[in-house]
């Protein structure tokens, strides 16, 4: 049976909670390796909405283990309130979860240091999701952070809270902001570590030892390919791996227990928050983009910038993350678009780039060479029988995959699970196609 990881091949916001959602059934176990709370995936479950942050949509699917990894940035006032969330849902949390202990955690001090960050950038800066995610992982990358595990024996905690409290405190001083008390802070995350530390375990030594044994992994990224730490447009970027790799260094698996790399795609683009966007509309056109495919943040509420199809960046995406095939989402929003541009190429100082350049300045220069398409103008809104799809459809997505050189596998046409059309031959090794239909009922 075949491990798949599902990220975003775009800026984040791609429709990969559904897709996850969707595809669950056909797996044993659901893990996140990368990101927070910073992450937003809304599910529809039997019409109610459910905006989904830390813990991995698989829960809303009784009997599948959901673990999260060491890779994750882990904020526990967040944790419970989501817990208590789906339990109202009546998803219980049961011991179908179990968090990495060495996840790092995110204190009060995170989200304050990283408010002073940005306020310092001007109009540099980055449009975070407040979080607090940036600054914990910088504290793992200082070697000061503090870990979930840390949370199981009290005095180590208070040891590392006290140090850390005194650093920020200095910084927050500085800014003007009244420094924060660490023993108030010991007290709260006392009790919080009394309610987390039963779901806390050694997640890599348990999702091996599940792997040998059979069971079958989807691993879910967050955010998106072009928001990665490494490859994203740094600095516009999140501060996590959130390309395919991060699902390794971000649980503790092997390359060698991954079979698939799902990507999935926008049959548009969006992007929230600072940074370049080669493809972005101004105007009417993409005002209608964000009312017809509700483009709103699920973390912030912020409306997100949109743009055409960008399949330079998709095929960087790709490419970066080993998937040659594609989840294809909202295409039914450009349903009402008698024309869809399309961007193929970058032209950059009178030459077209060969492949796409992550440097903001280098992207605030380029000039998308689009082809514009036939729009379907025919609504395949809630479609799920590929017979009945528009040609001018086809047309584009065979216009798709070939600039992104990649198939696509499932074509996402509403916000329900059962709002999908599935393509079998592309599907076939790499999810029991039968399993995901016996979970659309
Ligand atoms: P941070 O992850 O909060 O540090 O924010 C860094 C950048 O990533 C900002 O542009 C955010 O808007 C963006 N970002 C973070 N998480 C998400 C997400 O889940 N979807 C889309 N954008 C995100
Ligand atoms: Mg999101």
């Amino acid at each position: 049976m075949a491990n798949v990881i599902v990220l975003g091949a775009q800026w984040g916001d791609e429709g990969k909670g559904k897709v996850v959602d969707l595809l669950t059934p056909a797996f044993d176990i659901v893990a996140r390796y990368q990101g927070g709370h910073n992450a937003g995936h809304t599910v529809y479950l039997e019409g109610r909405k459910i905006v989904l942050h830390l813990i991995p949509s698989g829960i809303l699917h009784p009997g599948k283990l959901c673990l999260i990894g060491n890779g994750v940035a882990f904020d526990p006032l967040a944790f419970l309130e989501e817990a208590s969330q789906l339990e109202a849902h009546g998803s219980l949390l049961g011991d179908r979860l179990v968090i990495s202990r060495s996840a790092h955690l995110i204190l009060p001090y995170h989200p304050l240091v990283e408010r002073i960050s940005e306020e310092r950038k001007g109009k540099m800066m980055i449009g975070t999701t407040n979080r607090g995610i940036g600054p914990s992982y910088e504290d793992k990358a200082a070697r000061t952070g503090i870990r979930v595990g840390d949370l199981g024996d009290l005095d180590v905690f208070r040891e590392k809270l006290e140090a850390n409290v005194a650093e920020k405190n200095a910084i927050l001083r500085q800014a003007g902001i009244e420094p924060l008390v660490a023993s108030a802070i010991y007290e709260k995350y006392a009790d919080l570590a009394s309610r987390i530390i039963r779901y806390v375990g050694d997640v890599s030594f348990i999702l091996n030892e599940r792997i040998r044994s059979g069971s079958a992994v989807l691993f879910e990224g967050a955010q998106g390919a072009l928001l990665d730490l490494d490859h994203g447009t740094y600095p516009y970027v999140t501060s996590s791996s959130s390309t395919a790799g991060g699902a390794c260094t971000g649980l503790g698996i092997g390359p060698t227990k991954i079979q698939a790399v799902l990507g999935v795609a926008k049959a548009y683009t969006t992007r929230v928050g600072s940074g370049p966007f080669p493809t972005e509309i101004s105007g009417e056109k993409g005002k209608l983009i964000l009312e017809r495919g509700n483009e709103f943040g699920a973390t912030t509420g912020r409306p997100r910038r949109c743009g055409w199809f960008d399949a330079v960046a998709v095929a960087y995406a790709c490419r970066l993350n080993g998937s040659d095939k594609i989840v294809l989402t909202k295409p039914d929003i450009l349903d009402v678009f008698p024309e869809i541009p399309v961007c193929l190429g970058y032209m950059y100082k009178g030459e077209i780039l060969r492949s796409f350049p992550p440097e903001p300045y280098i992207l605030d220069k380029v000039t998308p060479q689009y082809r514009t398409m036939k729009g379907w103008q025919t609504p395949i809104h809630r479609t799920t029988d590929s017979r009945t799809l528009p040609v001018a459809f086809r047309d584009y997505i065979r216009l798709l995959e070939d600039s992104i050189e990649a198939k696509v596998a499932i074509i996402s046409t509403g916000v329900g699970r059962k709002d999908s059309l599935l393509i079998d031959e592309e599907l076939e090794g790499i999810v029991d196609i039968g399993k995901i239909r016996a979970g659309l009922g």
